[in-house]
């Protein structure tokens, strides 16, 4: 009954919209949204502009339900990137969970100056908070800036990497993406080879 109802009130809008002549004027928004909402629902590739993004600056976005982070490193916190064996439990990305092959090199990226990171602690999945001032030397005498999580107090660098004598094990994960062009990366892609050879 409740169905026969339900189907009725329906019936009766469609044919009021239609009508009026409305439901011609909402349909190219609403076929337009309702295939993009499906997509993100099932976790599709986000294509996102970065044209805007100033060095030291952060964009962050949902993708597969995980924080993501875009981060453009400026020139001080490319420089202060180090691979001192006893300062990191994995200064060379060999954990190959944590990032895609493209970005196993120093920068743990595709370009030195943008850095893109799932925001999720590798200790227990609390949210890291971005600490991007090089000379924010207040927790320790080592740590000089990157990312730091608040919950049992670990500590990553300006790639993402885990410094030793912490509770977190690894590095903070890079997901897939690609760039477009030097304005656009799309989160959930994996990049062609010019790109690969493009990194650093
Ligand atoms: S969850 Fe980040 S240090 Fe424990």
């Amino acid at each position: 009954m409740e169905k026969n109802n339900r189907r009725k009130f329906l019936t009766r809008s469609m044919a009021f919209l239609s009508s009026t002549g409305i439901l011609s004027i909402l349909w190219p928004f609403l076929s337009y949204m309702s295939p993009t909402a499906r997509e993100r629902g099932a976790g599709a590739p986000v294509k996102v502009d970065i044209s805007n993004l100033k060095d030291g600056e952060k964009i962050d976005l949902i993708w597969r339900k995980k924080p993501i982070w875009i981060i453009r490193r400026s020139k001080a916190m490319i420089d202060g990137i180090e691979l001192e064996e006893n300062k990191y439990k994995d200064p060379l990305s060999e954990n190959l969970s944590q990032q895609p092959e493209f970005a196993r090199n120093k920068y743990r990226s595709l370009k030195p100056e943008i850095l893109v990171l799932e925001g999720i602690c590798t200790h227990l999945g609390c949210n890291p908070s971005f600490r991007p001032k090089i000379e924010s030397k207040n927790l320790d005498n080592v740590w000089s800036g990157g990312f730091f999580c608040a919950c049992h107090g670990s500590k990553f660098d300006f790639a993402g990497k885990v410094y030793s004598g912490v509770p977190a094990g690894a590095n903070l994960k890079v997901p897939p993406y690609r760039f477009v062009d030097d304005n656009t990366i799309v989160i959930g892609e994996m990049p062609s080879n010019k790109d690969e050879e493009s990194a650093a």
